[in-house]
């Protein structure tokens, strides 16, 4: 089994470590420009355009992350760069959704407890109880439900909070009011306190995260977007913090990344802003997943987290 490797700016041979502890028979490389010898798996994260395309040996592409949107990116541009016979295959879960749903429960009861407030109210020396949040009314609404999405909904769900959760296709989550399909999409905004955004970015879902969206939204609504910058309108998150219609929002993507010095959200004293870090991809459950679902498609059997290129994710 040839394999290849490629993920920028990583440490690649505790990569290949790893590998080669899981798969000892395999040979192993990481890709370099202009290495167009056969493999059979690839491995990548966020790969250049040369390393896949005219590829007919790859039977499987393995990538490093739960969203491949810039995968299907370089196949949208160029049509045929993907490997006709390839499978794009995303990691699921891997420990992504403890750490995410750390990340979203901690930026949820941090604005259910209005930490936030207490932390201004810090800085001005000000000793001023504010009036708790009814819990009843701090509804959370998730915005997909996959692997990370249901995850997040579920601990949410077990703090009491109202949780609701939408997708694409109808789908049950135990303690969490689901809703599907764009019919209902109002219909699960209306009442949402705090909005959080886990959809892949697909055609379908960019710019969901518009002034429409955010107005039908509880007046003094929190938004919390740890999907994709592409998702957002930039713009009408500031339009709707200058209206209040959104109170504050926790943002762990950008449209551009870095975000740069002069940007706008930086000056903004409402937004809290991490650098796209609320679920790593973590090494040793990463290798030990691939390396799975390697040995299961040489024997022949049908593995999970196969990408739909037509749907997108
Ligand atoms: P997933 O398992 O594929 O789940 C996607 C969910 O979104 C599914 O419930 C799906 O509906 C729903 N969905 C897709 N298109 C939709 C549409 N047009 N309308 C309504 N619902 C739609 O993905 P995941 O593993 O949970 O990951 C979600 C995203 O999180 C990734 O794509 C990535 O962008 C992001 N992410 C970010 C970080 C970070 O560090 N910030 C880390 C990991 C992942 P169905 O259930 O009906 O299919
Ligand atoms: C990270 O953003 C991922 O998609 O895994």
């Amino acid at each position: 089994m040839k394999i290849l490797f490629y993920m920028p700016d990583t440490e690649a041979a505790a990569w290949l470590r790893e590998f080669a502890h899981a798969l000892p028979e395999a040979e192993l490389r990481e890709w370099q420009p202009g290495d167009t010898q056969s493999a059979d798996f690839a491995v990548v994260w966020r790969p250049p355009r040369e390393m896949l395309a005219g590829r007919a040996d790859l039977r499987a592409i393995f990538n490093l992350g739960a969203g491949v949107d810039a995968i299907l990116a370089l196949e949208r541009e160029q049509p045929g760069t993907l490997p006709r016979n390839a499978q794009l295959i995303r990691l699921e879960d891997t420990g992504m959704a403890p750490q995410m749903a750390e990340y979203v429960t901690h930026a949820v009861l941090r604005y259910l407890r209005r930490f936030d407030e207490y932390q201004t109210l810090q800085r001005e020396r000000r000793w001023q109880p504010l009036d708790p949040h009814p819990r009843e009314t701090f509804t959370v609404g998730v915005l997909g439900l996959g692997v990370l999405g249901a995850h997040v909904a579920q601990t949410l769900a077990a703090f009491g909070l109202p949780v609701r959760g939408y997708s694409r296709g109808a789908r049950q989550v135990e303690g969490v009011t689901t809703f599907a399909g764009e019919a209902q999409f109002d219909a699960f905004l209306d009442g949402v306190k705090v909005l959080v955004n886990l959809l892949p970015h697909t055609p379908d879902t960019a710019n969901v995260l518009n002034a429409r969206t955010l107005s039908k939204l509880v007046r003094g609504a929190y938004l919390i977007n740890v999907a994709r910058g592409a998702h957002l309108v930039e713009a009408d998150l500031l339009a709707a913090l200058a209206s209040g219609q959104i109170a504050a929002a926790t943002l762990d993507v950008f449209r551009e990344e870095p975000l740069p010095p002069d940007h706008p959200f930086w000056r903004e004293p409402r937004m809290t802003i991490t650098p796209h870090t609320s679920a790593l991809t973590l090494r040793e459950e990463s290798v030990a997943q691939v390396a799975q679902k390697m040995l299961a498609l040489e024997r022949g059997e049908a593995v999970g987290g196969v990408v739909n290129i037509e749907r997108g994710y």
